[in-house]
């Protein structure tokens, strides 16, 4: 952001466990705590997992198997299992434990969006940069382009960093499916929330 003399407005990346949305938007928490400059800064997950948005904040297990130590985290269940969509690396039940105290205390926003809304991103941004990303950080740019539409709607002039976290070219059978209309949106719903919580370990504190 130096090199280019700008600052951003909104610090924007998908979040599974939540390390490339650290990585990107953590560097500018340290100027929001100070009060410096109060930079928005989104994890953007998958409506189908939508942990930071529907989850709770509690002790849990981060996986299936309950093998690792109990973590505060917002969860959807160590034994939710997604449905299969094509962003695999966003398909975890939890956040990692320091994101998910910040997104507690209200430093970090939570989006959520559909995989449909997030191809058809992906396919714009494919088009008009000539670089393939993958499903993962599609959700990114579905909510970069959100952002931008939103100021141009607003006459706004806003510097908008997202992270593309990676490409798409193993992820060609999901572009496929997408352009022949073979994928579909998926909510998580809020039963399934009820369900899991009751599965929750129970802690003493
Ligand atoms: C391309 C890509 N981006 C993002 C993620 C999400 O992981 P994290 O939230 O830990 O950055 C993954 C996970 O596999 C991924 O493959």
């Amino acid at each position: 952001m130096k090199l280019a003399r700008d600052y951003p407005d909104v610090v924007i990346g998908c979040c599974g466990g939540g390390s490339n949305l650290s990585g990107i938007g953590f560097p500018f928490l340290r100027d929001k705590i100070d009060g410096g400059r109060n930079p928005r800064i989104v994890a953007v997950e998958p409506a189908s997992c939508p942990t930071l948005t529907k989850g709770v904040y509690a002790y849990d297990f981060g996986d299936t198997a309950k093998l690792t130590p109990m973590l505060k985290m917002y969860t959807l269940g160590h034994d939710f299992v997604p449905p299969g969509i094509h962003a695999g690396g966003l398909r975890y039940h939890g956040s990692s434990a320091v994101l998910s105290q910040l997104y507690h205390e209200k430093l970090l926003e939570g989006q959520a969006y559909g995989q449909l809304a997030v191809f058809a991103s992906a396919l714009t941004f494919a088009r008009s940069e000539g670089i393939l990303p993958a499903p993962e950080s599609s959700h990114a740019i579905h909510a970069a382009i959100v952002e931008a539409k939103r100021a141009d709607e607003e006459g706004k002039s806003k510097a908008i960093l997202f992270n593309l976290s990676g490409h798409g070219y193993f992820d060609l059978a999901a572009y496929d499916d997408f352009r022949n209309g073979r994928l579909q949106d998926h909510e998580h719903p809020s039963e399934a929330i009820e369900a899991a919580l009751v599965r929750l370990p129970k802690v003493d504190l």
